[in-house]
């Protein structure tokens, strides 16, 4: 059974993919015609205007695949059951990091992508904000060992490939509930609906930072120390694209 199996139950009620990023990983995908959609989830940011196939390991997110969406295969990013070279590309979203072999996965990935592999992942070393400082300590420790470090991809793509990477800065309203999408919003990290949408929270007991946080929202604590962030539009917190370009 997959983790996803039991925390990924209503996940296609929080995490609709945000217009913002998906314009951003089409533009990543340049012309590519066929898409290995790897950790599929739900079917998030699969583009309509390519094939794609999507690869997924739980079947409970299987199961909240739009009708009508790409056909999906159950399996692993570590062993991926598609010849070598079968896709113009793989994209991976928001789902590294919970491969069990990163290493083995993004290698899988490069294997059966003829191009380029795009990833939308988490930079872990970039200090993340206020929820995670302030508040959940525990998720930075847990993302730094499970997200490789930006400066290892080269290396973790085995130096065939020229890779790129990119700030994706998470718009004010951003409409994917994943764990810094509502830097702007911070009572929304209150709603138990939203928390079920972002895994972190799946992983430990958090109710002392939930609690930490509602009395600073009360008590005006937290608008003292983060209010300035209230007139931004968008802001760095640390998600990234990684693109490699392949040469095989
Ligand atoms: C946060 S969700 C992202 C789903 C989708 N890409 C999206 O953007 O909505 C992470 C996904 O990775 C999947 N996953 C977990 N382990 C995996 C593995 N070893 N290989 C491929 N996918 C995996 C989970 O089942 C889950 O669907």
């Amino acid at each position: 059974m997959s983790d996803y199996d039991s925390i990924g139950r209503g996940y296609a009620g929080q995490r609709r993919p945000d217009p913002r990023i998906a314009t951003r990983l089409a533009a990543a995908m340049g012309n590519v015609r066929t898409v290995l959609n790897v950790g599929a989830g739900a079917g998030s940011y699969e583009p309509s205007d390519r094939h794609v196939v999507a690869l997924e390991p739980s079947r409970v997110m299987i199961a909240q695949r739009a009708p009508g969406a790409a056909p999906a295969v159950q399996g692993v990013a570590e062993a991926l059951p598609f010849a070598n070279r079968a896709f113009d590309a793989a994209l991976a979203v928001l789902t590294l990091h919970h491969w069990a072999d990163r290493v083995r996965g993004l290698a899988e990935c490069a294997r059966v992508a003829r191009e380029r592999v795009v990833l939308l992942t988490f930079d872990a070393q970039a200090g993340g904000f206020w929820l995670v400082r302030d508040y959940f300590p525990e998720f930075m420790e847990l993302d730094r060992r499970q997200f490789p470090p930006i400066a290892d991809y080269a290396k973790l793509f085995g130096g065939h490939a020229r890779v790129e990477v990119e700030t994706v800065p998470i718009p004010r309203d951003c409409v994917d509930g994943f764990l810094g999408a509502y830097w702007a919003r911070p009572e929304a990290y209150l709603d138990p609906a939203v928390r079920a949408g972002i895994s972190s929270f799946a992983r430990s007991d958090t109710r002392a930072g939930v609690e930490r946080l509602r009395a600073d929202l009360a008590s005006g604590e937290w608008n003292e120390r983060h209010g300035e962030l209230l007139t931004k539009g968008e802001l760095d917190i640390g998600y990234r694209l990684v693109v490699a370009t392949l040469a095989h």
